[in-house]
């Protein structure tokens, strides 16, 4: 198996049959003995009354995970960094955005195969777009990720108009599959479902308007609704949801010019914050290479890890170093959520990494990590995670302050 490589497969759990196979950074397919072994091993099991879910050698972890009793999908993936959580989030991904394209209904009651494998090729790109590295997390937090715009309001007011003039009242706003503004009741849609929309539109390819037929797996599974998406310039969409009218030519003639040319410039300062995710104006401690801040009631989030977009240009391994910080942070959130923050309380006792002594009981608030090549902090709120990535030189026992100053700057100042 190569490096870092990743296999996907989807199968009909009931006879076997392989519906799709992805891979990430494998030139090789896998042959259908190991396909057949993979589940053949599963369906055993499962015929001994044995629930297999998760399995690891070596160099490679494997995990099952069966959907409604009629979909199988199995991840195989030679990643060390990779957790038995993040792969389960992307099996979820996966059947969700399964949903999202074909429906439930057909997932479950399966009638004819070859059909069923022809309507599966819509979700390749979105599900490619979760097996790939990128600068969103939502995968991870299944939280939509956001970027912070000096524009916000008028961009909003002018969201607001256009979303209602088009009879709906979901809109938001995308730049890169991050969100700039969206109306209130978007903010209300299950995170699970806002966060696929964003990524969908970002997955496939440009184009200045369309009318996409999209189940949501947790609000509508089985009825679908329609996404309008029109670029207002490259990089930079505005989608609502909505029901069988207007019609997409209605829109697209009568609303949006009229809404959006007025404010052409702040849309298009948008893509300056695709990177960063907030504006330049804003000057963090230099010592943060990264940082994760999730608004825990809205369920979205602010994440980078080029902070100081100026600094990091200059260095030619630029792209080695982005995805070394973004693999630190991933694991460290999955590290704090799982062992930390989490709020399940297994048999009333919180497990934590260390051994801590019998009858410890109250939750943790902050913790942080010290490596050769980075720290890490995190801390949490009532109504906030954040999640920072330091340099090594940053003295351990200011992190917590700088955490604090961070926290208040977006939290207060931006309102995030
Ligand atoms: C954002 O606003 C601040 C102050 O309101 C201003 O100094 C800065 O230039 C603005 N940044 C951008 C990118 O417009
Ligand atoms: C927000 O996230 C939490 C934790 O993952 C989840 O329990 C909750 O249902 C989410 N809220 C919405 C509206 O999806
Ligand atoms: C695993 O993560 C560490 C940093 O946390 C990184 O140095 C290493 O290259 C990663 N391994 C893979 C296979 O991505
Ligand atoms: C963060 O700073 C604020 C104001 O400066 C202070 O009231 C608060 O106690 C600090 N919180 C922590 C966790 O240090």
């Amino acid at each position: 198996m190569e490096g870092s490589s990743v296999f996907l497969l989807c199968l009909t759990a009931s006879s076997g049959v392989p519906l799709y196979c992805r891979s990430k950074r494998s030139s090789r397919q896998l042959t259908f003995s190991v396909i057949g072994s993979l589940n053949g091993v599963h369906m055993f099991a499962n015929n001994q009354d044995v629930l297999l879910t998760s399995t690891r050698t070596e160099n490679s972890r494997v995990l099952w995970r069966t959907f409604h009793e009629s979909i199988n999908l199995i991840v195989m993936s030679c990643d060390s960094n990779a957790s038995d959580h993040s792969l389960n989030r992307l099996l979820e991904n996966v059947f969700s955005t399964m949903v999202l394209v074909i429906g439930l209904d057909d997932l479950m009651n399966i009638k004819n195969v070859e059909r069923l494998k022809k309507d599966l090729r819509a979700c390749y790109k979105l599900i490619d777009s979760f097996l790939t590295e990128s600068e969103k997390i939502g995968d991870l937090t299944q939280c939509v990720d956001c970027v912070i715009s000096n524009d916000s309001v008028i961009l909003q007011e002018c969201l607001d108009g256009f979303t209602q003039a088009a009879e709906s009242e979901f809109g938001c706003l995308l730049i890169g599959g991050k969100v700039v503004v969206a109306t209130e009741k978007w903010w209300r849609l299950a995170s699970l479902d806002a966060m696929l929309l964003c990524w969908l539109v970002s997955s496939l390819s440009p184009h200045s308007s369309r009318d996409y037929p999209v189940y949501l797996p947790q609000g509508s599974p089985t009825v679908p609704h329609r996404l309008l998406t029109f670029q207002l310039v490259p990089g930079v969409d505005v989608c609502i949801l909505c029901g069988p009218s207007p019609s997409l030519q209605k829109v697209e003639l009568e609303l949006v010019e009229r809404f959006w040319k007025p404010v052409l410039d702040p849309v298009k300062s948008c893509l300056r914050l695709q990177l960063r995710s907030f504006p330049i104006s804003l000057n963090l401690h230099q010592g943060i290479l990264g940082f994760l801040l999730i608004n825990r009631d809205l369920n979205k989030s602010l994440y980078t890890v080029q902070v100081h977009p100026f600094e990091d240009t200059q260095r030619s391994d630029i792209k080695c170093i982005l995805e070394h910080r973004r693999a630190s942070l991933r694991s460290f959130y999955t590290l704090t959520m799982l062992r930390y923050f989490s709020p399940e309380h297994h048999d009333g006792k919180i497990q934590y990494e260390e051994a801590f002594p019998e009858g410890f009981t109250h939750q943790a608030h902050q913790c942080y990590v010290v490596s050769s090549s980075h720290k890490c902090y995190a801390t949490k709120t009532d109504l906030h995670f954040l999640f920072l990535l330091f340099k090594t030189n940053v003295p351990t026992f200011s992190m917590r302050a700088i955490a604090n100053k961070t926290m208040q700057v977006f939290t207060k100042e931006f309102n995030f």
